[in-house]
């Protein structure tokens, strides 16, 4: 599948005849691949009489030469794949295999992706980052305190290398511009959190989505963001780099150190917001997140602290906002 994309991925006519000596295969078995693709992916493919086949809209695929030159350099490796369930699923079953850690696991698509508490993480081909990377974590909670929020700081800092300075966090792991989600993110846990345990840090990035009929709420993609469409091997190099500094240092120094940067950096810090807790829902202001990553709120005179993957939060005075 990867060769034919290969061929096709420059956005130009290619004869059947061509595609089948590049692969070895007579002119119908190319046809009958095309359709297996087409079906696979959701990438659609014309054909012109005389012409031969072009994709609908050019393809910028990760490259994994590429991207080993910059994960090695951090001592990560790496395995990319055409098509998988869930990067985070794929990275909880490498965690008792032979492989060494840390290793992040890309996908060019997700057939199950998924976000918090079961929802699906809408996943399209080649369009956007799906990113999971797996370590071992020793030292007991304290290397787990507040590092899904943290994650959102080396977040919003590649957002803005790539030229995005308006993205916001929004508590706990959500990364918007304006009130549109451009990025999520999913931290699972397998193993003994006071002991040794393993981490799995998924993230989800709209780079270059063009259209999402299934996400039921307001979305946005670098790609809007910036008016062209980005090289994912970028996005995925500049973010890698991020974090690794950013766990470098939280494994040093706890999130405490990191909580006033991300009440900085948080779009809704001082709002009134609503804490959505399965049936119940508490009224608020955003105070901020204390030193373990937790929200607090100021309802009536005092600030309440709250955290636990249960919760949800949500604009009170929607229309106010950006
Ligand atoms: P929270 O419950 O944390 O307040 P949330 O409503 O965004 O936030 P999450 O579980 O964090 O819920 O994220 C999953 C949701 O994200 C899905 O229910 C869907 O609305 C949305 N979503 C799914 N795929 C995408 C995507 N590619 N881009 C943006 N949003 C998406
Ligand atoms: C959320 O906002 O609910 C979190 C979404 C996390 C999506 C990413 S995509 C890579 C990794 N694999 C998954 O199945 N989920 C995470």
């Amino acid at each position: 599948m990867r060769t034919l994309l290969k061929l096709l991925g420059d956005g130009e006519f290619h004869s059947g005849e061509d595609l089948g000596s590049a692969l070895g295969v007579s002119r119908s078995a190319v046809w009958k691949r095309l359709q297996q693709l087409q079906a696979e992916t959701g990438i659609e493919v014309h054909k012109v009489r005389g012409r031969g086949y072009r994709l609908a809209s050019p393809l910028f695929l990760l490259d994994e030469q590429v991207l080993n030159r910059s994960l090695n350099e951090l001592g990560w490796s790496t395995q990319v794949y055409d098509s998988i369930d869930s990067t985070n699923a794929q990275a909880m079953r490498l965690i008792d295999g032979e492989v060494a850690l840390p290793i992040l696991v890309l996908s060019e698509q997700q057939t199950a992706g998924r976000g918090r508490r079961g929802r699906k993480w809408v996943s399209p081909f080649a369009e956007n980052v799906y990113y999971s990377l797996v370590m071992r974590v020793e030292g007991g909670m304290r290397q787990l305190e507040g590092l899904s929020l943290l994650v959102g700081l080396a977040v919003v800092s590649m957002l803005r290398e790539l030229g995005i300075a308006d993205a916001g966090l929004k508590w706990p792991n959500d990364i918007l511009v304006g009130n549109r989600k451009l990025a999520g993110i999913l931290l699972e846990l397998t193993g003994d959190p006071a002991d040794v345990c393993h981490v799995v840090i998924g993230i989800g990035i709209n780079v270059n989505m063009r259209s999402a009929a299934e996400v039921d709420q307001a979305w946005t993609s670098m790609m809007q963001q910036v008016g062209q469409p980005l090289d994912r091997n970028q996005v995925v190099a500049s973010l890698s780099r991020h974090l690794h500094r950013y766990l470098g240092e939280h494994r040093e120094k706890g999130f405490g150190a990191f909580h006033e940067e991300w009440e900085a950096n948080h779009a809704w810090q001082g709002r009134a917001v609503t804490l959505l807790a399965g049936s119940t829902a508490i009224e608020g202001v955003v105070v901020g997140v204390d030193t373990v990553g937790a929200l607090k709120l100021r309802i009536g005179d005092q600030v309440q602290v709250f955290s636990g993957g249960e919760l949800s939060l949500r604009l009170r005075d929607e229309s106010a906002s950006g």
